[in-house]
């Protein structure tokens, strides 16, 4: 695999805003969710690990955290519900809890709007979703997002979670893939 500086055509958000906006929703979560029991803050694997870790440090408010994997669907492969099926599930009863949802991206809308739908039928108390990213612009289906660290546009971004052929997910920004560069390999 390259170094990464090969495929990267810009730095869209470097790590000092990144980090920066994400203690802001820290504490926003804080304040919304301040003096409620049995918070707990559910990661979907695998792009979300890293904004999981640094947005748990700036909730102050008690909480768990939990990990989840669903399939992803393929190009022209969707079922006609857009439903995506658990591949790993969550190890905790979510019944009565103030569930957040912790997503590194939101593009299409179905991968959340589809584990909100699953969640939904265990009975939480609350079910919120907090997305790094939002590409607003490739938005399929409506999903509620309370949350949003940054509003970016459509364009096909790694790093910081996100994953170019399953590497580079260790990147401390978000960066934009230079395609020419990236399919000349
Ligand atoms: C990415 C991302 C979201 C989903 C967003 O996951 O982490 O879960 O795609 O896309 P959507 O809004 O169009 O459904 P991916 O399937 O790439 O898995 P990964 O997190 O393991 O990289």
């Amino acid at each position: 695999m390259r170094d990464y500086r090969e495929v990267l055509s810009e730095v869209l958000i470097p790590e000092d805003e990144l980090q920066n906006r994400i203690a802001e929703l820290g504490e926003e979560i804080s304040r919304d969710y301040a003096g409620m029991e049995k918070m707990i803050l559910i990661c979907i694997l695998r792009g979300g690990v890293m904004f999981l870790t640094d947005l748990m440090r700036h909730v102050s408010v008690p909480h768990a955290i939990e990990f989840m994997a669903v399939s992803s669907y393929g190009t022209g492969n969707r079922e006609s519900t857009g439903q995506v099926r658990i591949t790993l599930d969550l190890n905790t009863d979510i019944f009565d809890r103030h569930v957040l949802l912790v997503e590194d991206i939101i593009d299409s809308g179905r991968t959340i709007a589809s584990v909100l739908e699953l969640l939904s039928a265990r009975r939480p108390k609350s079910l919120h979703v907090c997305t790094l990213l939002d590409k607003a612009e490739r938005r399929e289906v409506f999903v509620p997002v309370e949350y949003v660290g940054f509003s970016i546009p459509n364009k096909f971004v790694f790093g910081y979670g996100l994953d170019l052929d399953e590497y580079y997910r260790n990147l401390p920004f978000i960066g934009v893939v230079d395609l020419e560069k990236y399919q000349a390999e």
